[in-house]
């Protein structure tokens, strides 16, 4: 069946270039109305390129920017309607809160009743309540990007474009901002693209995530199944950690590979789980294989459990994280990350062990 959930912003085959370098390489991307879209990937990728780009601060050499089923390309970006929040605080140093809510709306030509009205549901919003007279000196970083957050949403923009806005806050108050702008994006339902270079705030966050590289995207999809099933190589390393190792196949079927390494070991591969590649999967060829330290067990005994691929090992380091414990095993040459949630009292630096996984936890590429 076709959806029918509109699309409020589209790129199209948009390229941009600066002197010889590519800085966007042919992006194709849609966001659906009320979604929370993350554009994730390393510094430099081209994630602030496109969202000014969706601002109208920038013009593609190539390409098309639809937002809510119009062409944009010549619409300068106060006519867009958009709420934009920066990393770095873009307060007006020398206006209170209320000031600088008011700014935005005078642009606005709200009427003086409602302005006030919007300007304490703004700051009712991001729990800034009583705060309207301070200076943006008077309040701490996370409190200055509330009102950044506010000053964004009292023009009930249509689109909310978010860049780093919590790179410069400490870990802390990055987690609680985190869970506040979910919250009250989802309250409101304003459509959102929110850009970082930090795995770990998309997967929170996002309904869906794009993931960039290199001016063009690797993929888009839920959380889940950018951390589930990467498509590519970038894609499965710059999310999440990961142990690798190396091999040859040596059959494969409809259902599973297997693949011998260099000392001869066997390891078993789901067959859904090869990447992406251009000349697909054959006997004999050279192939890398990853797998997320949490989905490793330690088995206790090396017994009967149904994991397809299980090896002796011997643990070589234990850290301690609070919730869980990471532990260094070594099997054979390899040395692999494993995540515990507990740890058996008697494993010490030494204690010889079994390791395990599914042969669907497994990703294989080429
Ligand atoms: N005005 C510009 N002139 C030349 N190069 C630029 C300009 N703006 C951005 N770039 C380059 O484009 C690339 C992508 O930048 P940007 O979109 O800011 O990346 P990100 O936000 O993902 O870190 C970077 O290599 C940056 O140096
Ligand atoms: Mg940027």
């Amino acid at each position: 069946m076709q959806t029918t959930i509109a699309k409020d912003v589209e790129i199209r085959n948009a390229y941009k270039s600066y002197g010889a370098n590519v800085i966007l390489n042919g992006i194709d991307l849609e966001v659906k109305q009320g979604e929370l879209l993350t554009l994730l990937g390393p510094s430099g990728c081209g994630k602030t390129t496109t969202l000014n780009v969706i601002a109208g601060f920038i013009d593609l050499d190539q390409g098309d920017v639809f937002i809510k089923g119009k062409k944009m390309n010549k619409v300068p970006p106060y006519k867009r309607d958009l709420g934009m929040v920066f990393q770095t605080y873009s307060l007006f140093p020398h206006m209170t809160v209320y000031e600088n809510l008011d700014f935005g709306l005078s642009l606005h030509k709200v009427a003086k009743s409602e302005k006030k009205q919007r300007i304490e549901r703004a700051l009712e919003l991001v729990k800034m309540v009583g705060l309207d007279g301070r200076y943006p000196r008077e309040l701490s970083g996370g409190q200055r990007q509330r009102v950044a957050i506010a000053r964004a949403l009292v023009v009930q923009p249509k689109l909310l474009l978010l860049d780093e806005p919590l790179s410069n806050l400490d870990a802390k108050l990055r987690h609680e901002l985190r869970a506040e702008i979910k919250r009250l994006q989802k309250e409101i339902g304003v459509t959102t693209i929110f850009v970082t270079h930090d795995q770990e705030e998309a997967l929170s966050m996002s309904d869906r995530i794009i993931v960039m590289n290199q001016g063009k995207i690797e993929q888009a999809g839920t959380p889940t199944e950018i951390y589930e099933h990467p498509e590519s190589e970038f894609v499965f390393q710059f999310i999440g950690k990961s142990n690798s190792l190396q091999g040859k196949i040596k059959s494969l079927d409809q259902q599973a590979v297997q693949v011998q390494l260099k000392d001869g070991s066997l390891v078993m591969v789901d067959a859904a789980n090869k990447m992406r590649s251009e000349s697909g999967y054959q006997a004999g060829d050279e192939v890398k294989l990853y797998i997320r330290p949490e989905k490793i067990e330690i088995v206790a005994g090396g017994s009967s459990s149904p994991l397809q691929n299980q090896h002796k090992a011997r643990v070589s380091q234990m850290n301690y994280l609070g919730t869980s414990w990471e532990i260094e095993v070594a099997w054979q040459d390899h040395l692999f990350q494993v995540l515990c949630s507990a740890i058996d009292p008697n494993w010490t630096k030494g204690s010889e062990v079994t390791i395990g996984w599914k042969s669907s936890d497994m990703m294989l590429i080429k």
